[in-house]
């Protein structure tokens, strides 16, 4: 078939590079790509927001089935709109309608869905100026450090911690005055919880799902998870903790209970959820839902699915997806991402890279490139993705930091810490 996936970053290249692999595909496109997808499929120009340029393409090019990378589009409501077009209503496309995706897109939401069907979470108190009384009782209750979420989406900026109680009043009225435009008209206070996080990722038909490979990464830009927050420093897979017992436990707790409630509520949902969850105690809790994947976690889970995700795909479209059969490597998946300095903060872009080939058996994924005058070149604060497969983790991450070494353009930095912590 022909399939069309949406998204232009490293976790597209990942999907991408894990699509092409399938005997099921005969085209891929990416839309709009980046000079690593157009290595696996043809990249379209089209922007990934504009629905009548995309549903004319599919239509124009036999394309059997769309694939939504980032949260965007789904927000936006992509899935509802191909499904409410009769010319298009036969594409699946995989991904949530535009309310499953509100679990991502509003943290009200989704923390009022987690008390509804009693999953377990922080627990909070939503706040805009008609209660902001009841936040400043509330943030009293709490103990230090305080955690602060804007509602809406902010590009994954949209969380304080406050180290006291002080700073977290000031803040609440901050955020509340606008700090974050219309998405922070809602904040939601929240207990904060102490313990190592780990990414959970399932595809579901909307009544039953499959269990991908768990990662964990790496927020802050600084060693030993300091500094600010930026989109992902790197990841690892598999997570220790995540024991076949802890699993059971997400299972049992958290994944069964959120596609029944979904499912309950009437909510269509076809596609990934990625479950940010917190290890606290030995009990799993849900930190944050997003309607996508994880972005570096794509770029090691997709080394460790050995299964056709094609396949799976089809089983998310046709409502079968529990006859799949979901298979992982046995070995470690790690990717160590190089960005670009300043990073997250002002940074240059248009630096020549050099060196990609000299890798070894690592795979390098595209995240924020271009191509200028024949020469690739920087094209983003995360730059390249540099994945490797090891026995074990140690092994895997000596190759991605020997190729992270090997690659090279104008102030070039990555973590060298990541997965020292597990
Ligand atoms: P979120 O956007 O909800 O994933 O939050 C961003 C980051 O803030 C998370 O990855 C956690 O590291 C941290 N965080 C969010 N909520 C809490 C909480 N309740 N307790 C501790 N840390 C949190
Ligand atoms: N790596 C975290 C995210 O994709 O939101």
């Amino acid at each position: 078939m022909n399939i069309l996936l949406l998204g232009s970053g490293g976790r597209e290249h990942a999907l991408a590079w894990k699509i092409a692999q399938s005997t099921k595909v005969r085209k891929l496109f990416i839309a709009p790509g980046n000079p690593g997808t157009a290595a696996v499929g043809q990249n379209v120009d089209i922007n990934a927001n504009d629905f009548d340029a995309l549903k004319r393409f599919a239509l124009d090019n036999d394309v059997q089935m769309v694939v939504v990378g980032p949260e965007d589009p789904l927000v936006n409501g992509i899935y509802d709109d191909f499904k409410n077009d009769a010319r298009t209503t036969h594409i699946p496309v995989i991904g949530p309608s535009r309310k499953g995706a509100t679990l991502e897109g509003s943290k009200d939401f989704a923390k009022a869905f987690m008390a509804r069907h009693a999953i377990p979470t922080a627990r909070y108190k939503t706040i805009t100026t008609q209660n902001i009384d009841e936040g400043l009782a509330f943030l009293e209750e709490l103990k230090a450090p305080y955690v602060l979420k804007a509602d809406g989406l902010c590009a994954g900026k949209g969380v304080l911690i406050l180290p006291t109680l002080q700073e977290a009043k000031a803040e609440l009225r901050h955020m509340l005055d606008g700090m974050f435009g219309n998405a922070s008209a809602s904040v939601v206070i929240e207990e904060f919880l102490s313990g190592i996080e780990c990414s959970v990722f399932v595809l579901t038909d909307g009544k039953d799902y499959q269990i991908l490979p768990e990662a964990k990464d790496y927020k802050r830009i600084g060693e030993h998870d300091t500094g600010l927050n930026t989109g992902g420093m790197g990841s690892v897979s598999p997570v220790p903790f995540a024991t076949p017992e802890w699993m059971k436990k997400v299972e049992e707790r958290i994944v069964r209970p959120t596609i029944d409630g979904l499912s309950e509520e009437g909510i269509d949902y076809k596609g990934f959820i990625f479950f940010g969850l917190i290890n606290v105690e030995g009990n799993p809790m849900v930190i944050e839902y997003n309607c996508r994947m994880g972005d570096p976690e794509t770029e090691s889970v997709m080394l460790r699915l050995k299964t056709d995700i094609v396949d799976l795909f089809e089983g998310v479209a046709q409502g079968n997806i529990a006859s799949r059969k979901v298979t992982f490597d046995e070995r470690a998946a790690v990717c160590v991402m190089l960005v670009s300095g300043g990073y997250p903060q002002e940074y240059t872009k248009g630096y020549p890279i050099e060196g990609t080939e000299n890798v070894g058996e690592s795979i390098v994924f595209h995240s924020g490139t271009a191509v200028k005058d024949g020469q690739l070149v920087t094209n983003g604060g995360r730059v390249l993705a540099v994945s490797s497969y090891g026995k074990d983790k140690a092994e895997a991450l000596q190759k991605s930091f020997e190729a992270a070494n090997a690659i090279r353009f104008t102030d070039k930095y990555f973590r060298k810490d990541i997965g020292q912590d597990l």
